[in-house]
């Protein structure tokens, strides 16, 4: 691969880990007999081929727990799970809930409503925090958001937003125009214009050079924007990017009150992170602050129903005489009664709990792999969202993108998936189910693979 060859996947690896690296190829030689391959040359002949996705690595036939299985018979801890398995996969309680719905009711016919999506809002506007209580049901994250930017165009009678560089809001053209990844927003035409784009909060590649601790300046900037542009409608932005950057605790609050301050919406995107994956049930919650809307999905189907929400504030149900979603299956029961069990195995099953406990544990351990393993830049966390980041070189941060898919090869080899976000970082997403043992064993997998990794690099 040439030089320009190399720098151009560079760009494109912030989402995740490429399907056209030539490690993959490596490891596929090493690790896929030939049924499997059968099966993934018939997946590359009729799929279209897409970045992230097909080609694909290999071939799943169960689930269960943090477990994957492959056709192989290879188990492996995903701690990766499209962030869809808070609850592990093939929750029984959630399998049981779709199961009778499906015999009773499977679809709700436009104009009709059924128990379970009442139910389902009913429970979101209970837990969301403030006075977010007004919800709105899609398949999909990406149009949740679809729906949040068009009704803060209406709200605010301004369309322009401002949103971070690096972040993801789905793959659609709208969202793809707030989103701030050249994998998606290159060479594809024009997009939505008056999408203002700002430094996320990344201390270690921040544009004005905060060091390791993040001074806020990135927070600060998003009113500079405000006050120039005079119109701006909204601010969209994951409240904790998966990579995961966790902002100060202040952050949200300078956000939050310059909005105020500039007639802004403040549009807060959870789809990954919702449903308490950082400890609490929203994300927000830890920042003390309430947005206009908060969008979530992902594993609100329980890891099974393809189901998003928009959920707004009171104040925002301004829309009765127009279309603002309008999709097909925005009341589907199947999914809202999936939803509805989801939450009830959350809570009553201690799984915040646990994702509070299990993720501080984890963090200690990778407190403890930092002092042993140079490559590691920094660690971070928040209850089961973690972020490992390797560097070639702790004072210039010069990602080790190189060393971090060979890690995450090697880690997939002895039987743990997860995910690499920015060429370099490890990104950590366990069920929020997962136990102490567990946790263990996966973190003993990545001190084994990153002992390999600085062995075969010295040599
Ligand atoms: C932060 C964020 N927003 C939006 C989306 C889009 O959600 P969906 O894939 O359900 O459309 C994703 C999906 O990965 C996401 O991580």
């Amino acid at each position: 691969m040439t030089e320009h060859e190399e720098d151009k996947l560079d760009k494109y690896r912030s989402e995740g880990d490429l399907n056209v690296s030539p490690r993959r190829k490596e490891w596929a030689a090493r690790n896929i007999d030939r049924e499997t391959q059968r099966w993934l040359d018939e997946d590359s002949r009729y799929f279209l081929h897409q970045s992230l996705s097909t080609p694909c690595l290999n071939v799943l036939s169960c689930c269960d727990g943090i477990y994957l299985e492959d056709l192989q018979g290879r188990r492996i801890m995903d701690f990766h799970g499209n962030s869809v398995h808070q609850v592990g996969f093939r929750n029984r309680r959630v399998i049981e809930a779709i199961v009778a719905q499906m015999k009773a009711l499977p679809f709700c016919t436009r104009r009709f409503t059924n128990l379970p999506a009442i139910k389902l809002a009913r429970k979101l506007a209970e837990l969301a925090p403030g006075d977010l209580n007004k919800v709105l049901f899609v398949p999909g994250g990406t149009e949740a958001i679809g729906m949040a930017l068009k009704l803060a165009r209406v709200a605010t009678g301004r369309f322009k937003t401002i949103s971070m560089w690096d972040s993801f809001h789905g793959a659609s053209l709208d969202a793809i125009s707030v989103g701030g990844e050249a994998i998606f927003r290159s060479g594809i035409g024009p997009l939505l214009s008056g999408t203002e784009h700002v430094p996320p909060p990344d201390p270690s590649h921040c544009p004005w050079s905060c060091g390791q601790e993040c001074t806020l300046q990135c927070a600060r900037y998003v009113e500079y924007v405000m006050e120039k542009e005079g119109d701006v409608g909204a601010v969209i932005a994951e409240t904790v990017r998966s990579t995961p950057y966790i902002p100060p605790p202040e952050y949200w609050k300078i956000i939050r009150a310059a909005c105020d301050r500039h007639g802004a919406l403040l549009i807060l995107d959870e789809i990954p992170n919702c449903l308490g994956r950082t400890g609490k049930m929203f994300a927000c919650e830890h920042y003390g602050i309430v947005p206009d809307m908060l969008v979530i999905g992902k594993g609100l189907g329980g890891g099974i129903f393809p189901l998003a929400a928009l959920i707004a504030s009171q104040g925002l149900d301004i829309m009765s005489d127009r279309a603002l979603g309008h999709y097909t299956h925005e009341k589907n029961p199947v999914a809202c009664a999936a939803g509805l069990a989801t939450i009830a195995c959350l809570e009553e099953e201690g799984l915040l709990e646990n994702a509070r406990r299990m993720g501080e544990h984890a963090l200690e351990r990778l407190e403890a792999l930092r002092e042993k393993h140079e490559i590691i830049g920094s660690v971070r966390g928040l209850g089961l969202l973690l972020g490992v980041e390797l560097v070639r070189d702790r004072k210039t941060r010069e990602r080790a993108v190189e060393e971090a898919e060979r890690v995450m090869y090697d880690a997939l080899t002895k039987g743990l998936s997860f995910k690499l976000t920015m060429g370099n970082i490890i990104q950590l997403t366990p069920p929020l189910t997962i136990s102490r043992d567990e946790m263990d064993k996966a973190l003993d997998i990545l001190d084994d693979c990153l002992a390999i990794c600085a062995t075969s690099s010295s040599s």
